[in-house]
């Protein structure tokens, strides 16, 4: 695969006001979601739920990529016809989630290492030869008292830079994505210098590492303040804050950054990434879109609750998200969505 395949293929997922639609969720994860609305936890119910999600009507047209998961990558429609060809009829780039998952660190209570280097060139080529043009990998920093440790986030850094020198390798474009989770009641100040630190010492790996930079797309956090913090800022503070952040430690180099949603609400999201592009857009040299899962799925994963007769409701109500979040990107959310 030639760098110039995967620089068109990062460019491809953030242009044209699209972004891309995670539904990569592991089994667990999935299942732990649809018992909050009593679905069964099958996989029959998650397939058909995928379904749902890739046979939205009209999705390509705000959605540039769907972040898959092993088991969603390998399934069928229900008469037959694999997930992959309606994905690809649809317009829409296929790519999958290649960690295996957030574990406990050895020696640091309360942080995590994800694992899934083992064997990566493997399974990573397997999927190029399916058909994916991009790969997907998750770190997790807490904040909390005394933590994160260096430790931890070097580690991570180290993870993703690896990941990242063996997906160019293997002809798939690296989502890169550092979460720093909103969990706790720190102040957005400290959620601002740690995300910096963070992304400075992810970006030093990548060089290390020898990634190009142009090549692939970061999936950042936003500068938020603890879920359980008392003060919480202004869509318009949140939108400074982070931008300010990116444009401190994120090489120019990068095409595109997509935010992840953390647990935000989607209106929330929608209006925070709104607020970003409204703003700052002329002094970004990267596109700033979203990656989100929740922000996304919730409504409609709502509506579904496993009912078929509800998959209409519940296409409309994801295509709405998927639209807010164009939108947003152009800086017209909520005004374009008024009337829908
Ligand atoms: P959320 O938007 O729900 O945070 O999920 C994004 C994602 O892909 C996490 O890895």
């Amino acid at each position: 695969m030639s760098a110039l395949a995967l620089i068109e293929t990062a460019r491809a997922l953030v242009a044209d006001d699209k972004g891309l639609l995670a539904m990569d969720e592991s089994t667990p994860t999935c299942n732990q979601r649809f018992a909050t609305w009593g679905i069964p936890q099958t996989e029959e119910a998650r397939r058909a739920y995928r379904e749902l999600i890739i046979t939205t009507p009209g999705l390509g047209e705000s959605i540039s990529g769907f972040i898959l998961f092993d088991e969603t990558i390998r399934q069928k429609k229900k008469d037959g016809t694999p997930f992959l060809k309606i994905i690809s009829a649809a317009g829409i780039i296929p790519g999958i989630k290649v960690d295996l998952g957030a574990k406990n660190l050895a020696g640091h209570a309360g942080e995590k290492i994800t694992e899934g280097l083992d064997g990566l060139r493997d399974r990573l080529k397997e999927y190029a030869g399916m058909g994916a043009r991009f790969a997907k990998w998750r770190a997790v920093i807490a904040i909390g008292p005394g933590i994160p440790s260096r430790a931890c986030v070097e580690a991570n850094a180290q993870a993703l830079a690896r990941y990242a020198a063996l997906c160019q390798e293997a002809g798939l474009v690296p989502i890169v994505e550092p979460e720093v989770l909103m969990d706790g009641d720190h102040a957005l100040d400290r959620c601002l210098s740690l995300t910096e630190e963070v992304l400075h010492m992810v970006f030093d790996e990548l060089y290390a590492q020898q990634v190009m930079l142009e090549g692939m797309i970061l999936k950042p956090n936003m500068i938020l303040p603890g879920l359980d913090c008392p003060e919480q800022e202004t869509v318009n503070e949140v939108a400074d804050a982070t931008v300010k952040c990116l444009l401190h430690v994120v090489p120019a180099a990068v095409p595109g950054i997509a935010f992840l949603s953390g647990g935000q609400s989607g209106e929330l999201a929608s209006a925070r990434l709104n607020a970003m592009n409204l703003r700052f857009r002329k002094q970004m040299p990267w596109q700033l879109a979203f990656s989100f899962a929740r922000a996304i799925q919730e409504p409609a994963l709502e509506i579904w609750r496993g009912q078929e007769a509800h998959v209409h409701l519940a296409q409309h109500a994801l295509a709405y998200r998927a639209r807010c979040n164009r939108a947003a990107r152009r800086g017209t959310y909520p005004a374009e969505m008024e009337g829908e």
